[in-house]
This record gives structure tokens, sequence and C-alpha cells, in this order.
């Protein structure tokens, strides 16, 4: 399976921080906000990814990341000109998805805690698997109504009068037929490709799996300057608590054995000294410490 993270868009609402950087880049507590979906993704066992954004932005995420090698996997780059719809992705990343499954990631998702994605992507076969997660606010999001029986039945884009309280966070696993559905959807009236009508292309065809995140699951939202700090604050007091940092792609890529020790400690030698490297320090003493004890 192949992953897309989606990384465009203008940021209006965080003004003026995202006045000359992209708000994917902006700090969510001690990491760039893309970190945590990366992470995501990586600690799903994808090593092929490719990251979208404006052609103004997609430099710094090149400055960033990279071609991925350091992490042990491959990053490729895609630009949207305009914003266009999150569906648009699926076209600008055709050659990259190829015949292949993929997961799509909005840039600025975080979650935090539980295994539901690792699972979801390892027992994907085919169709789409999207998520559901209870909120205060349904109508700000794609919100998916169930039967009795828990099978979903209708998904509406932002509905004034929301059906129900799930919503659909941004993470999307599609089969390769993304490709065709989404060549087939006609802008909506906000002007855009609508996730959600692809999303419902799967549900008219019988396809659509919807499964709900688990209740101590955090999806936390960073599109305001009030939630980007609220959800700094929330990792903060995770990460102090745990002394485990949420949103490392270094420590991923390790556990996932796409870095062996020696590429991992090597990749530690060229940070410079802060509380970051220290902490993969530890993790790397850990896993010494583990590979001890297996002996
Ligand atoms: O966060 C989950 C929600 O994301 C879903 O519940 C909705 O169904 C889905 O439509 C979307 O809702 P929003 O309207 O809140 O998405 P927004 O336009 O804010 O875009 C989400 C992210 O994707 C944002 O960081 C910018 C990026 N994006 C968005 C569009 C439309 C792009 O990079 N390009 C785009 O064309």
């Amino acid at each position: 399976m192949k992953a897309i993270v989606l990384a465009g868009g203008a940021g209006s609402r965080l003004y003026p921080l995202t006045k000359v950087s992209s708000k994917q880049l902006q700090a969510v507590f001690d990491k760039p906000m893309i970190y945590y979906p990366l992470t995501v993704l990586i600690a799903s066992g994808i090593n092929e990814l490719c990251v979208i954004s404006t052609a103004q932005d997609l430099q710094r995420y090149k400055d960033l990341l990279g071609d991925g090698r350091q992490w042990g996997v491959e990053i490729q780059y895609r630009e949207q000109s305009t914003p266009e719809g999150i569906a648009q992705a699926f076209l600008i990343a055709a050659d990259f998805i190829a015949s292949d499954a993929v997961i799509l990631m909005l840039g600025d998702n975080i979650f935090s805690g539980g295994d539901d994605f690792p699972r979801a992507v390892s027992g994907f076969t085919d169709g789409a698997t999207i998520f559901a997660y209870h909120v205060k606010d349904p109508e700000r999001y794609g919100v998916v109504e169930f039967d009795r029986n828990g099978k979903a039945i209708s998904i509406e884009e932002k509905p004034r009068h929301p059906k129900s309280s799930y919503a659909v966070p941004g993470v999307y696993i599609y089969d390769n037929n993304v490709l065709e559905i989404a060549r087939a959807v006609k802008p909506s009236v906000r002007g855009e490709l609508e996730i959600t009508d692809v999303n419902l292309e799967y549900l008219r065809r019988g396809k659509l799996q919807v499964r709900r995140l688990s209740r101590g699951f955090a999806w936390l939202d960073a599109g305001t300057s009030t939630a980007l700090h609220e959800a700094s604050s929330y990792i903060e007091a995770i990460e102090r608590r745990q002394g485990i940092k949420i949103g490392c792609p270094e420590e991923a890529a390790l556990v996932r054995g796409f870095l062996n020790i020696g590429q991992f400690e090597a990749l530690i030698d060229r940070m410079p000294t802060c509380e970051y490297s220290a902490y993969l320090r530890g993790v790397a003493d850990e896993w010494h410490r583990l590979q001890g004890h297996d002996q």
C-alpha cells in the first residue's frame, strides 16, 4: 500500500502564522505538524509516501523531509497548484499510486493512542476503509450515520443537522478503484472535489467499511490557533507523563524495521544536541537493553 499526505491549502485560519510557512509545518508541541501523520503511516508499515502541497511550500517540505532515505522510506512530492478538494489528491498522485491501494492522510490531523490504523492497513483487502470518531461538533466534518446493526448508511459533508455524532477523520484507505472514482467526482457547491463523494460512491457499491475509533483514542484538530495550542498542550501532557514521544518518525522507522539500530544511531549522531535527540538516544539504549535480555 502507498500513502499520500495532503499538506496544501492556504491555512488562512492560522494567519499570520501561515503568512510565510505552511500550516502543516507549524509546531505541535515539539515537532512539525506533518510528523504526526507521517509517523502513523510509517508505524503502519508504509514505506512509499507522497507529500502533496502548494508550489510555494513544497520546497520547505523537501528541506524538512528529504527523500525519506534517512528514515528508510521513500518520499515523493507532488504539487497542488490550486486547492480544489481533498479528492484531487488522487488525480495529482495517480502516477505515484499506479496500480496499488492507497491511504490518504490529511497533514493537519493528529492522532494519539491505539493501533487502529496499523490494524486497518494490514487487514485491508479491497473497497474502502474509513473511520468514525465521536465528537461534540459533528457539523464541522463529514458525518457518518449508522443503522441499528452498526452498519454505515449515510455520509454527509458538514450537514447543518447531523444525523449522528460520528465525524469522519482525515484518514482514508482505498483500493485502486479510487482513481476511477475520483476522476468521476464533480465539484461540490463550494467548488471542491469532496472526499465525502468518493466515500459515498464506495458506500453505493457496498464496498465501504467504517471502523469506529476506540474511546481512548485522541483525534486532535489543529485548524485554528486555539485548537493548535490545545493540541500542543495535549501532546505535551501525554509525553511528559509517559516519557514517550508521539509523532516521532525515527522511532516508528526503527520499530518497523525500516532502519536498523546502526542506521538509527547514525541518524541521531547527525542531529544537534537537543531534547529530541536525547529522547532518541534513550530509545536506542532501550533497544540495546532489550536485545541483551533476548540473548
Ligand atoms: O478533518 C477531517 C475532515 O476533513 C473531514 O471530516 C471532512 O469530511 C473533509 O471534507 C475535511 O474537512 P475540511 O473542510 O475541514 O477540510 P479542509 O478544507 O480544512 O482541508 C483539510 C486539510 O487538507 C487542510 O489541512 C488543507 C488540506 N487541503 C484541503 C483541500 C480542500 C489541501 O491540501 N488541498 C485541498 O484542496
